[in-house]
């Protein structure tokens, strides 16, 4: 019964993020995108999850070109050439989700497109580790693996989390590390794994607004996240 309710929050998530990235288009502003997520959650009789997280001001994290992750929606309009990284986390009837995706605007360089591509292929092969008796560490090697195989480097200030009645709970997920160490994986435990990746070098820093974290090289970023629970012989995304 609570992966059900863990199923139905997070595909709201999951098909308000759809409509979103639909609306992230130039022009726009990412306060605009923020607005119509707060209001599609409370329409679902949910509660943005990180509205009032340690005093984050909005519903999504939207994070244009070299922010990382946790920008906050402004007035900034999108141009044609950026990439907008969009998370949303919601609550409903005590359960969590948590999701991210990172989209073009427009025709974007062939760098951008690739950084997409590959940090959404590095998600997939963190997923792909995941099953009963696996360490949590599998994870984050396998994210590495595919993120440096192609030229970029993995963020390693910032980690995915067990999710549920809580947005963070045990363990934490870096997105980076050797493979066999930490907790064994087992089923019914919900993950939310979040690569974060830069096309320069893999160091950040948080801006004066305390939230955005932007590389220190000014290169783009990109992040991809999924919340999935571990099943008999693998897991599911939720
Ligand atoms: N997906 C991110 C996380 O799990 C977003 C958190 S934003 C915050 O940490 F505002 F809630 F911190
Ligand atoms: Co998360």
């Amino acid at each position: 019964s609570e992966l059900e309710k863990l199923r139905r929050v997070n595909q709201l998530v999951g098909r308000i993020l759809a409509e979103l990235r639909t609306m992230a288009a130039p022009g726009v502003t990412t306060a605009d995108i923020d607005a119509v997520a707060e209001a599609r959650v409370r329409e679902a009789g949910a509660e943005p999850a990180f509205k009032g997280y340690h005093g984050y001001p909005a519903t999504i994290c939207a994070s244009v070109n070299e922010q990382v992750v946790h920008g906050i929606p402004s007035t900034r309009r999108l141009v044609e050439g950026d990439v907008l990284s969009i998370d949303m986390g919601a609550k409903l009837d005590g359960y969590f989700g948590d999701s991210a995706v990172t989209v073009p605007i427009g025709r974007v360089a062939a760098q951008a497109s690739d950084l997409l591509r590959v940090t959404e292929e590095s998600l997939f092969c963190g997923i792909a580790a995941v099953r009963p008796g696996a360490r949590v560490s599998d994870i984050g090697a396998a994210v590495q693996q595919r993120v440096e195989a192609n030229g970029f480097a993995v963020v390693r200030e910032f980690v995915g989390h067990g999710i549920g009645t809580s947005l963070h709970e045990e363990p934490q997920i870096a997105n980076y590390g050797p493979g066999g160490r930490g907790p064994r994986l087992a089923e019914g435990m919900v993950l939310a794994i979040e690569p974060m990746v830069n096309a320069g070098k893999a160091a950040v820093k948080v801006l004066s607004d305390g939230w955005t974290a932007v590389t220190r090289d000014g290169s783009l970023s990109a992040h991809f996240e999924h919340s999935v629970a571990v099943t008999q012989d693998g897991c599911e995304i939720l």
